[in-house]
């Protein structure tokens, strides 16, 4: 099944990446608004499970984690807000319909496999820190994608220590 998320996650960055060649802002937006889904929908599923009494040892410590994350996606977002990514009403269109889906899927995927929903993230911020090391390397130093390149590879260890210990 890691093979499964690897193969999804590689068709969709090429359509990504096709639809959005040549603008960076754009397509960093349309990533950051998708990155943000993950992390509320393991709350959702953490929060119900706790409604359910099926709070595991680990619960806590997930809970304030994938918190952090989500807030630390949305001060990603509104960076790129700032630098016109979200400018046109095509990009809104596609980012909100993405998102949706996206936040759904994994809700319906850390119920059923929570270690395969983290792994499938972990790829994700992987690619991440990976297009912004590229667009440093083409368009030249800037502290700002720099720290959000460093906060992507945080992500990723802290997926992987996740995986570890549920
Ligand atoms: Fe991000
Ligand atoms: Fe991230």
């Amino acid at each position: 099944m890691k093979k499964f998320n690897i193969v999804v996650l590689d068709i969709t960055v090429a359509i990504l990446d096709f639809l959005y060649r040549g603008r960076d802002y754009q397509r960093f937006w349309v990533l950051e608004e998708i990155a943000r889904a993950p992390y509320f929908a393991f709350l959702s599923v953490l929060h119900f499970r706790e409604s359910m009494g099926l709070r595991g040892p680990e619960h806590l410590y997930l809970m304030k984690e994938h918190f952090d994350q989500s807030v630390n996606e949305t001060e990603h977002l509104e960076y790129m807000e700032s630098r016109g990514g979200n400018a046109y009403w095509v990009d809104r269109f596609v980012a909100k319909h993405l998102v949706l889906i996206y936040y759904w899927v994994n809700v319906v995927y850390y119920w059923l496999a929570p270690r395969l929903a983290y792994h499938l993230s972990y790829e994700v911020e992987i690619h991440a820190a990976t297009t912004y090391a590229k667009h440093l390397a083409d368009k030249g130093q800037d502290d700002k994608i720099l720290e959000i390149l460093n906060d992507e590879l945080e992500h990723s260890r802290e997926l992987q220590n996740a995986m570890e210990k549920i």
